[in-house]
């Protein structure tokens, strides 16, 4: 009988190595589950990823000045601080939180994608969830996996408070902003809802990737935090140019345009936009806190 759901790899497929390149085995699986179902599906659903990443790009969050702001002015410690605390509520406690529920949401699929329409979307959301987790992608001789939990992007997180003087569980104690409450909530609300999982995920990661080295910079500036290592170090791109966010977001987009249905676009366009309102307010929050709590110097008089 003919394989219709195509749960072999093809001959192209035969030709990526699942020693080296296992993410792009994912995002080839991925796009084959739902070819099976239907060839034109992939190709428009890719399309429309694209439409969707162009609104983002021109979206007003995606220059936002606090960008400008974290880039060239120095902030104070208690600056640097409220905007950790505020980030964490709003992004940091959830993000990790929602590839799992996107993870456990990938059941959804099968009924329309069959068999490796849901495994092909866990083990490219697996890759993500590794990283964040603290796994390392590196080779080792034990050949078991590689890395610690210690170095989970949360934990590593949670270090830099403490470094920024907000120790143990004070992390908890913090009131926060409604502009937190809300962005929090973008994320929170589609836990149970896979398409909007994916959705909220692939805004995030592309969005982020804008924020994370002007944040890094401002840190290491205004602090005497060394990021050179840790939260603020894995999110900007390395010395060979390797971005770890720049594969994070493509990928989000392949998990994205496995689970669009068309009868669903206009609705997950607009859920996007109201996110990146929401995300514009939380980030003209941030503008007004760090510029309260950082007074600029006044020049000498001489
Ligand atoms: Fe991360
Ligand atoms: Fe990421």
């Amino acid at each position: 009988m003919e394989n219709t759901l195509n749960l072999n790899p093809t001959s192209a497929s035969f030709a990526i190595d699942p020693k080296t390149n296992p993410r792009a085995l994912g995002r080839d699986a991925i796009q084959k589950s739902v070819e099976a179902i239907d060839p034109l599906l992939w190709k428009n659903n890719w399309a429309r990823s694209q439409e969707l990443k162009l609104m983002i790009e021109s979206h007003p969050l995606f220059r936002h000045p606090l960008i400008g702001l974290l880039e060239s002015e120095d902030l104070s410690n208690e600056a640097t601080k409220v905007i950790h605390l505020e980030f964490a509520y709003a992004f940091a406690q959830v993000f990790t939180d929602t590839i799992i529920h996107a993870m456990a949401g990938t059941s959804e699929l099968e009924a329309r994608l069959g068999p490796l329409g849901k495994v092909s979307a866990r083990f490219l959301s697996q890759l993500n969830l590794m990283d964040e987790l603290g796994f390392c992608p590196a080779p080792v001789l034990n050949d078991d996996y590689y890395g610690s939990p210690y170095h989970a992007h949360y934990a590593e997180f949670a270090k830099t408070m403490e470094q920024l003087g907000v120790p143990g569980m004070d992390i908890y104690k913090y009131s926060h902003s409604e502009a937190a409450e809300k962005s929090r909530r973008s994320f929170t609300d589609q836990f149970n809802d896979y398409l909007l999982c994916s959705s909220v995920l692939a805004c995030a990661e592309q969005v982020f990737t804008q924020f994370a080295g002007p944040w890094a910079k401002s840190v290491g500036k205004s602090t005497n935090i060394n990021v050179s290592q840790g939260y603020h170090k894995i999110h900007v791109e390395d010395e060979a140019g390797d971005f770890l966010d720049d594969k994070h977001s493509e990928d989000t987009w392949y998990l994205f345009s496995q689970a669009l249905t068309e009868n669903r676009f206009e609705e997950v366009k607009a859920n996007m936009e109201n996110w990146l309102d929401c995300w514009n307010d939380f980030c003209d929050h941030i503008m007004h806190v760090a510029r309260k709590l950082s007074p600029k110097k006044k020049p000498a008089l001489n």
